[in-house]
């Protein structure tokens, strides 16, 4: 019997990761999953509403395993899977649609902030919510670790269940989200936050080459006695001690400062690009076959219960 709690997760499988997301969701996510009954899934039917690429969405979807497998999470640890392999996910997202009101639907934020730019959304971006209410609800899951950004999303679970539990008695369990606590912000070369929408990255798996073009593109100012914007992404990387040391003797030589910044990302980056490397797309495609089997096992017990609990039977 497992006593470990029950933890899951959603990836998006949204394109080329960079150290902002290695430092602020990656890492905290790899240090704690292990202390936990694990289900890490890749969100592939959720970025169908973004994503019109067939091509894209397939590449992503294997980057995304092999992302987090190099980052440190092992298969073996955890239950690694893809939504769209277990299809009781749609199946009870649509179950929960029915119980819950357009209107609570339209207080969603990710809704709101695509009608409130004017745009249409489509209807699964609408119904997004109830489709993560099913991914986590399936598996009776307890803690769900998720960025700030997600919290609304889980407190709509919540109340999925708690719909569902007073139509047709208790069958959920109520989930609570645990806000990872990466580094606040990382910034990024240019000192704003570090985001893929502002070209302004450090790529998570560049090579030696990219880290240093990225590192000596650092925008600098001399006002300051140091340059903070590589001060500020060098802190990912050293203690406070260690820099002051290297910012004294190197004060003023901005080159050399970001010489060293540059093979300190190299020295954290290098073992995880080559585990990188070294994961084929059959080894992701055997992950995510074990991790399916294992993952239906229990969504389709649940499923069931529900199934006979609102009267759909099979003859
Ligand atoms: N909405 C989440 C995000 O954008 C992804 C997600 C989908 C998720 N299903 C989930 C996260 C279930 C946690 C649990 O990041």
């Amino acid at each position: 019997m497992n006593s470990k709690k029950r933890l899951l997760t959603g990836l998006q499988p949204s394109g080329t990761l960079h150290i902002g997301n290695y430092f602020g969701a990656l890492k905290p996510f790899v240090n704690l999953y292990k202390e936990y009954d694990s289900h890490l899934m890749v969100v592939d039917y959720h970025a169908l509403t973004t994503m019109r690429d067939p091509g894209a969405l397939r590449q992503n979807t294997i980057d995304v395993v092999k992302d987090y497998i190099a980052s440190g999470v092992n298969p073996e640890e955890a239950i690694v899977f893809k939504q769209s392999d277990v299809p009781e996910h749609t199946e009870l997202a649509w179950t929960f649609e029915c119980l819950v009101t357009v209107p609570f639907l339209m207080q969603a934020h990710a809704y709101k902030d695509k009608v409130a730019k004017g745009l249409e959304a489509n209807a699964g971006l609408f119904n997004y919510p109830m489709l993560m209410a099913a991914d986590i609800l399936l598996y009776d899951t307890e803690v769900v670790p998720v960025g700030e950004d997600q919290r609304q999303h889980v407190e709509y679970t919540r109340e999925a269940a708690t719909k569902f539990n007073n139509a047709y008695g208790e069958t959920f369990t109520a989930p609570q989200e645990m806000i990872l606590e990466g580094v606040g912000v990382v910034p990024g070369v240019d000192g704003k936050k570090m985001s893929k929408s502002y070209k302004n990255t450090i790529p998570l798996f560049g090579s030696t080459d990219d880290i240093e073009k990225a590192v000596m593109s650092i925008v600098t100012d001399s006002s300051g006695e140091r340059p903070e914007n590589v001060y500020a992404i060098h802190k990912l990387f050293r203690t406070d001690a260690e820099l002051e040391n290297i910012y004294t003797e190197h004060a003023g030589k901005y080159k050399n400062l970001k010489e060293i910044l540059a093979s300190d990302i190299e020295a954290v980056i290098a073992p995880m690009r080559e585990k990188r490397a070294s994961i084929t797309d059959e080894i992701v495609a055997h992950v995510l076959k074990d991790g399916s089997e294992r993952a239906r096992e229990r969504a389709s017990r649940k499923m069931a219960e529900v199934r006979k609990k609102i009267g759909i039977f099979s003859v």
